[in-house]
């Protein structure tokens, strides 16, 4: 079976007719429908599965031990999603075993498919959260008390999903198992196609996080009420948009975004009481990352107090820039007959467990360049080559 054969396989799995895409969130029916789907592809490729305590799926080649080579990536998608980002590093994992096993290849050290949880943060809002939780990068605490957008707590929706809330958290058990990491990624630009290649390694990934602006107004009446007597917080989070864009624009390299605005209670003819707007700011370092934050705050507190609202700002998540181990990215890339080695915008996994381990990515041509939408894609063929590129890495790596 091809990955392109595995991920059509999964293709009826969290299909969102309305937003368009898929719609897999951390717990939920779809990406619970995954995690059986993987087991049982695992299982049948005669790996021994075991979920530890932060939701992690493992699949292991041989028995479980520290130090060992670990690949994956994760099947949670954002609202609206492209089929790739994810399940393709996952898919390709189980490929990989398939060509390994064909070469005849027997691992030299524990060698393992890791699974991670909610890693786009789409329903608890916090990405990588399930490499966050076992690195400790994240507050067990905090990521209790997350809910989804319905009021679900993250520790309801663990309980339900079968694992114990009181064991999220640090997991030095499950890190010693890791000696190296290797995630594949569908690519999120146009890199590769723009170099003509298939298969690149990573270089380094953008410093980003996310904040919520929560404004607080009156709620009132849309006709009723003059313009002079409100206290509309639908206004500065306007701004917030606008100064977005703006505030990025003045910095080389960074990005900021507002994906997603929720007024309370959102209704056509309702002035909003409250308004949330959560801000995704990136950059190419710390400093320049938290300068843009920083000016759109300040928008955001002028144009508050303006309409006569409050602003709170929260920062929901953060990660620095991350550099890959140079030496494993030039062993990785040499590897494969030197492959280009490409930066990028978007986050992982991979970027979580770089502080701890050595790290690497694998991208994959996306001709579209289009990413955490429907026109997300790879070619088949360059399917194929990224499976290839990670058995030959996998092997040279666990030999
Ligand atoms: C995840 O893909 C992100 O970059 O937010
Ligand atoms: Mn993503
Ligand atoms: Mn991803």
């Amino acid at each position: 079976m091809t990955a392109a054969g595995l991920l059509g396989d999964i293709a009826g799995v969290g299909a969102d007719p309305r937003r368009g895409g898929f719609s897999r969130h951390g717990f939920d029916r779809s990406e619970l429908e995954l995690r059986e789907w993987f087991r049982a592809a695992a299982v049948a490729r005669g790996l021994d599965v075991e979920t530890d305590r932060n939701g992690t799926m493992w699949a292991w080649w041989g028995p479980p031990g520290d130090g060992a080579v670990v690949t994956g990536s994760h099947l949670d998608s954002v609202p609206g999603g492209g089929a790739y980002d994810g399940p393709l590093g996952v898919t390709s994992a189980l490929v990989a075993v398939d060509l390994l096993r064909a070469r005849g290849f027997t691992p030299g050290k524990p060698l393992a498919i890791a699974v991670f949880a909610e890693e786009e943060g789409g329903r608890f809002g916090v990405a990588c959260l399930g490499s966050r939780l076992m690195t400790g990068a994240l507050d067990p605490d905090a990521a209790r008390r997350l809910t989804d957008p319905d009021g679900v707590t993250l520790a309801d929706a663990v309980r339900a999903a079968g694992l114990d809330p009181a064991g999220l958290g640090p997991d030095p058990v499950a890190m010693a198992r890791i000696g190296v990491f290797v995630e594949l990624h569908v690519e999120q630009g146009k890199g590769l196609v723009d170099l003509g290649a298939p298969v690149a390694v990573a270089s380094s990934i953008l410093a980003h996080g996310r904040w919520r602006f929560s404004f607080a107004g009156e709620g009132n009446h849309a006709g009723a009420t003059l313009l002079t007597d409100r206290r509309d917080p639908m206004l500065p989070a306007a701004q917030v948009v606008l100064a977005a864009r703006r505030a990025a624009s003045g910095i080389e390299g960074a990005r900021a975004t507002v994906g997603k605005v929720v007024p309370n209670p959102g209704g056509t003819n309702v002035i909003a009481s409250t308004v949330d707007v959560w801000l995704d700011a990136r950059a190419e370092d710390d400093f320049r990352t938290r300068a843009v934050v920083a000016d759109i705050s300040d928008a955001a507190r002028v144009a508050a107090e303006e309409e006569g609202c409050t602003v709170t700002v929260t920062e929901e998540s953060y990660g620095d820039t991350v550099i890959f181990d140079p030496a494993l990215r030039d062993d990785l890339a040499a590897t494969l007959g030197d492959v280009p080695a490409l930066p990028t915008g978007a986050g992982h996994d991979a970027g979580i467990l770089a502080a701890h381990r050595p790290t690497a990515m694998l991208f994959v041509r996306n001709p579209t360049g289009i990413s955490h939408a429907p026109a997300e894609f790879a070619e088949a063929s360059d399917c194929a080559a990224g499976a290839a590129a990670l058995a030959d890495v996998l092997a040279h790596l666990a030999r």
